[in-house]
C-alpha cells in the first residue's frame, strides 16, 4: 500500500475524461488499495482516480460516522442512471481544492450504477451526503471539479487563490535549495 501525491486545482489533468476499466485485476486491487490509503490520510470521504492522475474510471469512498466502524467502498465504472428534479444545496470541499468549502446545487436523489471489483454490477438508490458524494466523485471523471457548479466570479476567486499558493510553495522550495550568499 502506498499514500499517492494528490493533483490540486488548477492542473490540466484533473479535466481529462477518464476511460472505462476493462480488467478486473490484481492491478485494479491495488490501485484502490493505494486510494483509499490516500484518502484517509487525507482525511477525506472520497476520492477519484483522476486525483491521483490515474485516468480510470475508479472512485473511493467512505462515508461512516465517527461512532462507526469504517465502511470502504470500491466503485468501478460508477454511473449516475437517473436523478431527481429536486435539488439539495450543499456545503462541498475537495482534496485537489485545499481549504475551499462552498455550497453547491444538485439533484437530491440519485439512481446510482456501478461494478465491483469482481466486475459484479451493482444499483441503487442515493440520498444526503450520499447522493452528493457518488455525484462529487463522478464529476471528477469527466474532468469536472465542484466549483465548476459555481458562479463564475466565486470559482475564479477559489482558483485564483491556489495559482498564487503554488507559486508561493514553488518560491520558498526553490528558496531552499539556493546556496546562502
Ligand atoms: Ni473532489
Amino acid at each position: 500500500m502506498a499514500i499517492l501525491p494528490v493533483l490540486k486545482a488548477p492542473h490540466p489533468r484533473l479535466t481529462k475524461v477518464s476511460r472505462p476499466v476493462a480488467q478486473f485485476d490484481r492491478a485494479l486491487e491495488e490501485l484502490a488499495e493505494n486510494m483509499l490509503e490516500t484518502m484517509y490520510a487525507a482525511n477525506g470521504i472520497g476520492l477519484a482516480a483522476p486525483q491521483v492522475d490515474v485516468h480510470l474510471r475508479v472512485v473511493v469512498m467512505d462515508l461512516h460516522q465517527e461512532d462507526e466502524p469504517p465502511a470502504p467502498q470500491i466503485l468501478v465504472n460508477p454511473e449516475v442512471l437517473q436523478a431527481s428534479a429536486e435539488t439539495a444545496t450543499m456545503s462541498e470541499g475537495c482534496l485537489s481544492l485545499p481549504e475551499a468549502y462552498e455550497e453547491v446545487e444538485r439533484p437530491a436523489r440519485v439512481t446510482v450504477r456501478y461494478q465491483d471489483l469482481d466486475g459484479v454490477t451493482h444499483t441503487r438508490e442515493c440520498t444526503g451526503l450520499e447522493a452528493v458524494c457518488w455525484q462529487h466523485e463522478i464529476d471528477h471523471l469527466d474532468g469536472v471539479l465542484f466549483v465548476d457548479h459555481l458562479n463564475r466570479l466565486k470559482r475564479d476567486r477559489i482558483i485564483q487563490r491556489l495559482v498564487k499558493e503554488k507559486r508561493l510553495a514553488r518560491r520558498t522550495r526553490d528558496g531552499a535549495v539556493r546556496p546562502a550568499a
